[in-house]
């Protein structure tokens, strides 16, 4: 079973995914991951995020794997190099929107996507599962939340990295990453005709893991 989800920066989705692929021993795959690790490469080599050239070719021969680390979080690595934390930092959030727009990106970051997705059951998350990479999901979750409270939980993420950054700012950064996200031509952050909206403003980690375990044990 495929579960798709999509949705906003800072709605709680790489949390939410993980501990629901936990649940019932699936695998969960970050497809945000994989183009900040591509974000930081390209920043590394000194690729404009305009150069759409460029970047599609790092694309092509950058290799992005998971492996399970010893506390359960997935840890990400870009050849043999473990990039977990450094593709989190403010530099790459500021340009990942950027480097993620372009078609040829894209299409070879989604064709990676499918790959990984077909050995089986899993939790995927990202902004274009239910739409574009997966659009035959069995479950598709659009899960959102207030503009502050995205930019609470990030900023909150950002501290506990030592970075320091106003709430102003943040929400600043949160609202133009989603514009730029939502309105590129390719691949749009959209929900699915079909996804289920969960709005985890008010909620609980817990409270949402269950709400969204039980639509898909709904259709199991
Ligand atoms: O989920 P995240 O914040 O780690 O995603 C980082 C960026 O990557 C996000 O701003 C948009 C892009 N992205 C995308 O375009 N498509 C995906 N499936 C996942 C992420």
């Amino acid at each position: 079973m495929i579960v798709a989800v999509d949705g906003p920066a800072g709605a709680g989705k790489s949390t939410i995914s993980r501990l629901l692929a936990g649940r019932y021993g699936w695998t969960y795959l970050d497809t945000g991951a994989m183009y900040r690790a591509l974000t930081l490469l390209a920043l590394e080599q000194g690729i404009d995020p305009s150069d759409a050239g460029q970047l599609e070719q790092l694309t092509r021969y950058m290799e992005v794997s998971f492996q399970p680390g010893p506390d359960g979080m997935p840890r990400v690595f870009a050849g043999c190099r473990e990039v977990t934390e450094e593709i989190r930092s403010p530099e790459v959030n500021r340009k990942v929107s950027e480097v993620s727009a372009h078609a040829g990106v894209r299409e070879e970051m989604v064709r990676r996507q499918r790959q990984l997705m077909s050995a089986g059951d899993m939790v995927a998350d990202g902004r274009d599962i239910g739409t574009v990479v997966w659009p035959e999901a069995e479950v598709k979750i659009f899960l959102t939340a207030a503009n502050s409270e995205r930019a609470r939980r990030r900023r909150l993420e950002l501290e506990e990295k030592g970075h320091d950054i106003s709430q102003e700012k943040m929400e600043k950064e949160i609202s133009a990453r989603d514009e730029f996200d939502s309105g590129r031509p390719v691949a749009p952050l959209v929900a699915a005709e079909d996804a289920v909206t969960v709005d985890t403003t008010d909620l609980t980690i817990d409270q949402v893991v269950g709400k969204v375990a039980e639509i898909v044990d709904s259709r199991r």
